[in-house]
């Protein structure tokens, strides 16, 4: 029996990188998909033929008109977010607004609209950051952002607990996507870079999209039943390392 067969789950993000791998394996796995992006080709091109909505996630009434047209559904998958590097004093304001939208604001609208079309017993994954477990300089806004998302996670928890709808998230450490093409494209060596990121966790390589994914998969599966309200990191091991 495949682990997601018969549920419906809405995936954000899931035009590029880990939503996008994240959409295709929960369809190989039995899921039927729902998928939010900016981008309508491009979400096209993760599933032909998955129903798709193109809005942007941090827009209130954009999000609220498509609450109003969504079918019931098992579980969400909220990938979408974005990264603007900084430090605390060197990011504009607007930088910092923008993080806090895409990343934060973002879920926040999604599960306050969508909240209300999941079934009893559905399940939620947040994607959070493990640079919101550990600080490091220069992603100062987006950290506090994914800080929120963990936090987020924790108090829907809560309070969809007496409905039996379960909500984690997952702290990813740097997976190459596009994202972190942009954030080191401005490097004097994006190469060295890369090879950096990978030197952080003691399995010395960055992560997967597929293996974010797979993640994904056990948590919006029936499998872990008992796992709600948690922060859980894919990373490595660098949230073992002092
Ligand atoms: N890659 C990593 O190393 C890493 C590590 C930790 C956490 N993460 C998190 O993992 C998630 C996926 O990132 P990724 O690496 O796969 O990067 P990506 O390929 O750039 O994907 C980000 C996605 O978010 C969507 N998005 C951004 N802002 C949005 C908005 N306001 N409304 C709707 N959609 C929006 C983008 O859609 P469009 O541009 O098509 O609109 C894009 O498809 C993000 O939340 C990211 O913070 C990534």
């Amino acid at each position: 029996m495949k682990p997601l067969a018969g549920k419906r789950i809405l995936v954000t993000g899931a035009g590029s990188g880990i939503g996008r791998a994240a959409a295709r394996l929960f369809q190989e796995r039995g899921a039927e998909l729902v998928l939010v992006g900016r981008r309508l080709v491009a979400l096209s091109e993760t599933l032909p033929g998955a129903a798709c909505a193109a809005f942007d996630h941090s827009d209130d009434r954009a999000v609220a008109a498509f609450a109003q047209t969504c079918s019931p559904l098992d579980g969400m998958f909220l990938a979408a977010g974005a990264l603007k590097p900084g430090s605390v004093g060197g990011t504009p304001v607007s930088d910092f607004d923008a993080m806090i939208a895409s990343n934060l604001r973002g879920p926040w609208l999604m599960a306050h609209h969508l909240g209300l079309r999941l079934k009893d017993g559905a399940s939620v994954v947040l994607v959070g950051s493990n640079i919101a477990l550990r600080a490091i300089p220069e992603s100062a806004a987006y950290s506090v952002a994914k800080a929120g998302v963990h936090m987020l996670a924790k108090v829907l928890a809560l309070e969809w607990a007496p409905r039996g709808i379960r909500c984690n998230a997952i702290a990813p450490g740097p997976v190459h996507t596009a994202m972190v093409d942009d954030r080191l494209a401005s490097s004097a060596d994006p190469l060295e870079g890369l090879a950096r990121l990978a030197r952080v966790n003691p399995l010395k390589r960055l992560g997967k999209e597929a293996e974010v994914a797979a993640l994904a998969v056990h948590l919006l599966s029936d499998e872990s039943a008992w796992t709600t309200g948690a922060v859980i990191a894919i990373d490595g091991g660098a949230d073992a390392v002092y």
